[in-house]
């Protein structure tokens, strides 16, 4: 085979920071370092997609589609990448396919050139829109298989699969290996296999969790692969990718030399060991090699979200135990490839699992959509116990699209004069509740969240009455107080009134005569299902809440009628906060 350049896709701002930093890195980070990342010539710069668009309008008070005409305005000569999850676009959920071809149209309008699509159970009916509309707009399509190891995926299987993507019109195929469960042995019978098969360009991902990445792409090299993603040095290994500048050193003055300038890559990576100093509170704790990973089989920006999670939930001791469970809760929903969506819905299930202290104890809504074939065929058949929970509902057989009404008069009804872009507009179809809030924030200057109170007081003595109120706060902190072994949560309220009154659950009697529903789990209300008066059956869904984006139904835990309703949508719930008083 005549040997050519290997070509490098450089993720430093999308995948290396999502995997690293939770996806935390701001555009006035990256504009500065623009212009010199697109003198380097890479094959194309991934900037966009993923969790990206999500972070940016949730956690980072910026617009997404501004960023990528800034960044585009910056760098005019570089190809710019993003990650499109096929029917989910960038978002959790199957959109209709107006709003994917929509999207897929304004994402070319501000600077994209080569969708990444891939869908999470490898389903290719869910790609077949976002594939089409790109063709349309004559950019490329790199189509993805993601790459997972079970009982039911073999080499056979992948081979099939790529055939498939070469003939939906494929530009590039790419093994997306998101979990880094590669070994070298397999990488190189892959592509070799690939190559055989069909004539696309191959491109590889592999994350560098397990430490195998380099000796991946080594054995992808010896194999003919024609693509690599790498980050530059600063923000690779650990559970992102293998370093840039290892590569186009390592193939120096070979036959796949890169021919990238070293001297400017190292530029680069000065300015990215800076930035990343910001970000530490958001560094997974994942850094160097954890082989285990080819066991639980979780992809690296999974790991660092479910920390981030559990460290809201002051839970982080449950990680190991977290990790453990998620293996299981995909065998049980079909051996899923862990990807967004389903590494979010089996990530949230698992740890549901833990924290609920029971399996299946609560369902999500996402779950379930899972398990009803709403998201695509699963690999296998599911676990009897879950298809028991699911009861007798009807399977989802067709492309699940096809059960979608069009979404795009709603969206525009729903927003009618205020919001009135096609961007704007989009946002709001993907994120409903996350945009509206942003709309409000955009553009004005966001205060740092105050400093929480410490969490946990634990005292060994019979406590006095807590009356220090936390400084800078204007809502209520909830202790935990131990007394005699015994577990107390005392709220401190504070607020306008200056007045700090305590009050202590828990330890005193509930006011009503009927028994307290708790939350399952800790989040944020989402939908109150019921009202006072209302009667309900043990079983009946009463509220909803929202964790880890995940939307989970609490249910009734006895019959008999709503007495009290204690909490309203968008309160933050701990577990073992109370609800709703059933009598
Ligand atoms: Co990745």
């Amino acid at each position: 085979m005549a040997a050519a350049p290997l070509k490098i896709t450089e993720i430093v701002l999308r995948d290396a920071h999502q995997s690293l930093l939770a996806t935390r890195m701001r555009t006035e980070d990256m504009l500065p370092i623009a212009e010199k990342l697109d003198q380097v010539g890479f094959f194309s710069l991934e900037m966009w997609g993923g969790a990206t668009f999500d972070t940016c309008i949730r956690f980072l008070n910026e617009d997404p589609w501004e960023r990528a005409r800034a960044l585009k305005k910056k760098m005019p000569n570089t190809p710019f990448q993003m990650l499109l999850r096929g029917q989910n676009a960038v978002g959790y959920r199957h959109y209709a396919d107006d709003i994917i071809e929509r999207f897929v149209k304004q994402s070319v309008e501000v600077g994209i050139n080569i969708f990444r699509i891939f869908d999470a159970l490898n389903d290719f009916r869910n790609i077949e829109t976002a594939v089409k509309t790109v063709q349309r707009c004559g950019e490329t399509v790199e189509g993805c298989i993601s790459y997972t190891v079970s009982p039911v995926h073999n080499v056979e299987l992948y081979l099939k699969m790529a055939k498939q993507l070469e003939d939906m019109g494929a530009d590039i195929l790419c093994i997306k290996d998101m979990a880094g469960l590669l070994t070298p042995a397999v990488t190189k019978t892959l592509v070799t296999e690939i190559k055989k098969t069909i004539k696309l360009p191959v491109h590889l991902h592999t994350h560098a969790t397990t430490g195998l990445a380099g000796m991946n792409i080594q054995c992808a090299i010896e194999a003919g692969v024609d693509m690599v993603d790498t980050a530059i040095s600063t923000l690779s290994m650990g559970t992102s990718h293998y370093a840039t500048e290892c590569l186009v050193a390592g193939l120096k003055d070979t036959p796949r030399d890169t021919g990238l300038s070293l001297d400017l890559l190292e530029e680069i990576n000065d300015y990215f060991a800076e930035v990343k100093k910001k970000y530490a509170e958001f560094e997974s704790d994942f850094k160097s090699v954890d082989i285990s990973i080819l066991k639980s089989q979780i992809p690296g920006g999974m790991i660092s979200n479910m920390e981030n999670q559990l460290r809201e939930q002051n839970a982080i001791d449950k990680l190991d135990e977290v990790l453990e469970e998620v293996p299981r809760v995909r065998k049980d929903m079909g051996y899923p490839p862990l990807v967004t969506p389903t590494s979010q819905i089996i990530g949230s299930q698992a740890t549901l699992n833990v924290l609920t202290g029971e399996r299946y104890k609560v369902i999500t809504k996402e779950t379930r959509q899972c398990l009803l074939g709403n998201y695509g065929k699963l690999p296998a058949p599911i676990s009897e116990t879950l298809r028991e929970k699911i009861g007798d509902e009807e399977m989802t057989v067709c492309r699940p699209a096809d059960l979608l009404a069009p979404e795009w008069d709603t969206v525009c009804k729903d927003l009618g004069d205020e919001y009135t872009s096609e961007e704007d507009r989009l946002t709001y179809a993907l994120f409903p509740k996350v945009a509206l809030k942003f709309f409000k924030t955009r553009g004005k200057p966001q205060p740092k969240p105050a400093a929480k109170p410490s969490p946990a007081v634990t005292a060994a003595a019979p406590v006095a009455p807590v009356t220090a109120a936390p400084a800078a706060a204007s809502a209520s902190a909830v202790y935990k107080v131990r007394v005699d072994g015994k577990d107390y949560t005392v709220e401190v309220l504070t607020g306008e009134t200056g007045a700090a009154p305590v009050a202590v659950s828990s330890a005193a009697p509930a006011a009503a005569s009927g028994s307290p529903l708790t939350a399952p789990l800790p989040g944020s209300i989402f939908t109150v299902k019921c009202k006072a008066g209302d009667a309900v059956t043990k079983g009946d869904i009463v509220l909803i809440i929202e964790s880890m984006k995940m939307e989970s139904e609490v249910t009734a835990h006895q019959s008999g009628t709503i007495q009290s309703i204690l909490v309203k949508e968008g309160d933050n719930v701990q577990t073992g906060d109370e609800l709703v008083i059933i009598g």
